[in-house]
């Protein structure tokens, strides 16, 4: 078997490790027993996960002498809400066993799980400890590190959170054999964001390994998301409360966002949406002249290859601009974007025009 990773996330205090590997679920009990003062844990999941691999997570758990309890909520971004997050709080608040402060809470899921377990543990009892157990490849190369937290609001998505880092992250390959068709591909969106941000070196990886990827062979996928937890952990620790370069995460996320809303988050993935930003931001850059074509068509090609969509037709520009001059990332109206000069080269630009925008959505439907 293939020797499981491990990622330091360097943030003094707030310091923790990610691991990475097959069958490494069994080893969840011991990582969670190392949390300072743990007396008890509670998983949350939704339903399907729970269902797949809730009784796994809490023997693993019992193995390490932690007692668990399951705390369930339907799947999918719709139960990202306030409702759901209450609903954790009385789980845990009105459990027969009394929790304190000892109380891990162990986030065993995609991203909207780790999302909801992470805000769950930030404000239950004015803080407890959590670990992530991301199941889904968007968690583990994205949501689960880095500690943004929280759920949807009506008004838009995320806008309810904190800042709260898990104490752990255990990533077992494994899980992602069972994902649903195309939640593979969703995560792969943002590992080819990181490349494009950060390493070319990742892009031909990607590129290269696409069929065993697609395949689940663990080496692979073990490697790739080593990297990318890489990758995004350096981010975070250069900048762990987006007052600078983490921004440099939102590369395809302005037109994307924008994209997913006008779409709406059933119709369309979150990878898939970020695939058609990235495509649209390079776009914008290429014709600004500070993007070499050649790097723009290559990134277009690396996506397609990974079926993620690389255009769209149908998107009315004018509303796409529209809901970006909204986004709560626009400042005084003024539309933000992170423009690639090559890889690993961004810029945060705020001076995006109208024009450009909708030269990208035409672009789009081409
Ligand atoms: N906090 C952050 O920094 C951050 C970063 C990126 C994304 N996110 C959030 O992540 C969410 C999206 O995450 P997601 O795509 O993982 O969604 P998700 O958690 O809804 O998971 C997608 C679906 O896959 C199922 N599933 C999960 N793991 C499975 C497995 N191993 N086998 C079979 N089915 C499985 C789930 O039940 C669900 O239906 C969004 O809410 C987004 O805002 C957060
Ligand atoms: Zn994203």
């Amino acid at each position: 078997m293939e020797t499981p990773q491990t990622i330091p996330v360097h943030l003094g205090p707030r310091s923790y490790t990610v691991s990475v590997g097959a069958a490494l679920l069994e080893t969840l009990g011991r990582t969670v027993a190392q949390v300072p003062h743990v007396r008890q844990a509670v998983i949350v999941a939704d339903s399907a996960v729970a269902r797949l691999y809730g009784e796994r997570a809490r023997a693993s758990l019992a193995a390490a002498g932690i007692d668990a309890r399951l705390l369930e909520f339907p799947p999918g971004e719709s139960s990202k809400t306030a409702a759901t997050w209450l609903s954790l709080q009385d789980g845990l608040l009105a459990g027969a066993r009394p929790i304190d402060r000892r109380t891990v809470v162990v986030g065993l899921g995609g991203g909207v799980t780790t999302d909801l377990a992470g805000f769950a543990a930030a404000t239950c009892l004015r803080g407890l400890a959590w670990v992530a157990c991301p199941t889904t490849l968007l968690a583990a190369v994205d949501a689960s590190v880095g500690g943004k937290t929280g759920v949807d609001h009506p008004a838009g998505k995320n806008l309810i959170g904190a800042f709260h880092q898990p104490s752990a992250v255990v990533i077992d390959v494994d899980t992602f054999a069972s994902l649903p068709a195309g939640q593979l591909a969703n995560g792969l969106a943002e590992c080819v964001k990181h490349a494009v941000i950060r390493e070319a070196g990742l892009l031909d990886f990607i590129d290269a390994g696409a069929g065993a990827i697609a395949a689940c062979d663990r080496g692979l996928l073990t490697e790739l998301v080593a990297r990318n937890v890489a990758i995004k952990a350096a981010v975070v620790a250069a900048d762990e409360i987006e007052a600078g370069e983490r921004a440099h995460l939102n590369f395809g996320h302005t037109i994307g966002h924008a994209v997913e809303t006008y779409l709406g988050y059933e119709t369309i993935g979150h990878g898939e949406a970020v695939s058609l930003g990235m495509v649209a931001a390079n776009h914008v850059a290429a014709r600004r002249g500070i993007l070499p074509a050649a790097i723009a068509a290559r990134v277009e090609a690396v996506l397609a290859k990974l079926t993620l969509p690389v255009r769209r037709a149908g998107l009315a520009a004018n509303v796409i601009w529209e809901i970006m001059q909204h986004d709560k990332k626009a400042r005084e109206g003024k539309v933000r974007m992170v423009l690639a000069r090559g890889f690993g080269k961004v810029e945060i630009v705020d001076d995006v025009k109208e024009k450009e925008v909708r030269d990208a959505v035409k672009y789009l439907g081409r």
